[in-house]
């Protein structure tokens, strides 16, 4: 990251961090402002950050060092892909330092350099995130303000935009409104670069909902193309109710799958509507259609795969939950592009929507709970992200199946293994 403090380096890197991990690239941020807090104390008076205090130059120097060289362990013992270095970089020599360590170690560079002349907004930024960070725990919010703009005012002299022709970089001018990029190479770059071009911080909330109960659930088969239950038609007609009493006068665009259940859940919503392939359910391939209890009878050792590692278990000529992770990546960052979708969807998907939202790991995402007949309103914040759920009073089905508490043990692939509870 480059820039000067208060120009959204630690959202942005944040933003990034999440976004790779649930791509499944391990990914981790190091922020520099966590190792000079740890080293020196929190609560630096502005004259720490100012350029001329060398006993300030010396303790900020040592963090940022310390911090690189976490980043290198992380990439050598635990296998990281991509490091985030959170810090203002903000001249020639601390990114040439950055780039010697780089190639020293064989690790590929892309500085994302965040520029903001807003006023407005940086004073937001002021506001919203530094007056909570513990740099100002003890400060009244008045003085707070003033002290963290003399430390922007020490950095602004010292600040050397990025001009080295020869960096990979991407600049981000006023939240996106422009965008320079240089050298950019490689699929993992374009990614990244592509993913900060749809970022925006309008506030914005995401609504979703399974369809309303189906046959299928009724008779507890997984995947088909079933029409709703008598209480999925109640759900559909109760529908617009809800939605209008919690969004209001806004527009709204609703997504739906391909898949008769949601766009039957969807008809009566008064909005503009479109239908992704990419938002169809879970593939259960040769299991489509059938009850848990008939796949554990038909495919013992599936069944018991499937409990072991869920997310990567893959239905014979179906998917696993990482394709879908995959296939979803197109309609992530539709949504991070746009204001107010409701998108009416099935449980596997809506799971991995949640999980990019709220930042669960790849073990957690298939045992989130994402009931029938409630809608869920997602918030996303600066630093996380707010949930809500409106529950119809339309009873259905549970078609939750906990993570079995019991699993086979390890050295063992034989039917008769113990599989107590996978089925309950
Ligand atoms: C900080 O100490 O908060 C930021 C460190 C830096 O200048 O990169």
């Amino acid at each position: 990251m480059v820039g000067l403090p208060a120009r959204g380096k630690t959202y942005i890197a944040q933003r990034v961090c999440r976004y790779l991990n649930w791509l499944g690239i391990f990914t981790k941020v190091f922020n520099v402002g966590n190792y000079r807090r740890k080293n020196a104390g929190a609560e630096q008076p502005h004259d720490f950050f100012d350029p001329g205090n060398p006993q300030g130059a010396v303790a900020r120097q040592a963090a940022a060092v310390e911090a690189l060289e976490d980043m290198f362990r992380w990439y050598n013992n635990d296998n990281g892909v991509v490091g985030i270095y959170d810090a203002t970089n903000s001249n020639r020599e601390r990114r040439s330092l950055i780039m010697e360590h780089c190639s020293r170690n064989n690790v590929q560079v892309l500085f994302i350099e965040s520029i903001c002349e807003d006023e407005s907004l940086i004073l937001s930024n002021i506001m919203q995130v530094k007056l909570k960070s513990p740099d100002y725990a003890h400060a009244d919010p008045e003085s707070a303000v003033e002290d963290f703009k003399a430390r922007i005012s020490h950095y602004q002299r010292a600040y050397e935009t990025i001009t080295e022709p020869s960096l990979t970089f991407i600049k981000l001018v006023n939240v996106g409104s422009q965008v320079i990029i240089n050298r950019i190479q490689g699929y993992l770059q374009s990614r990244v670069v592509y993913f900060l071009m749809n970022l925006h911080i309008q506030p914005r909330s995401i609504f979703f909902s399974r369809h309303g109960e189906s046959m299928f659930n009724l008779q507890g088969k997984i995947g088909g193309d079933a029409h709703l239950s008598p209480r999925g038609l109640e759900y559909k007609s109760a529908l617009p109710g809800l939605i209008d009493k919690h969004i209001g006068d806004e527009v709204i665009t609703v997504w739906t799958s391909t898949l008769s259940r949601t766009i039957s859940t969807s008809e009566l919503l008064p909005y503009p509507k479109l239908q992704w392939k990419a938002l169809d359910e879970l593939d259960a391939g040769v299991c489509d259609g059938m009850t848990y209890e008939e796949i554990e009878e038909k495919f013992p050792e599936d069944f018991a795969n499937r409990d072991e590692d869920k997310f990567n278990y893959r239905y014979r000529g179906g998917e696993s939950y990482r394709d879908v992770v995959h296939r979803l990546e197109p309609v992530i960052m539709e949504l991070e592009r746009q204001h107010n979708i409701l998108i009416i969807g099935h449980q596997a998907i809506l799971r991995c929507i949640y999980a990019y939202f709220l930042n669960h790991s790849h073990a957690e995402l298939p045992y989130i709970q994402i009931p029938l007949h409630t809608v869920f309103k997602l918030t996303p914040r600066a630093y996380g992200c707010d949930v809500e759920q409106y529950k119809l009073d339309i009873e259905a089905v549970d078609t939750y199946r906990p993570k079995p508490k019991f699993l086979r043990s390890s050295n063992s692939s034989s039917k008769s293994s113990v599989l107590t509870e996978a089925s309950q």
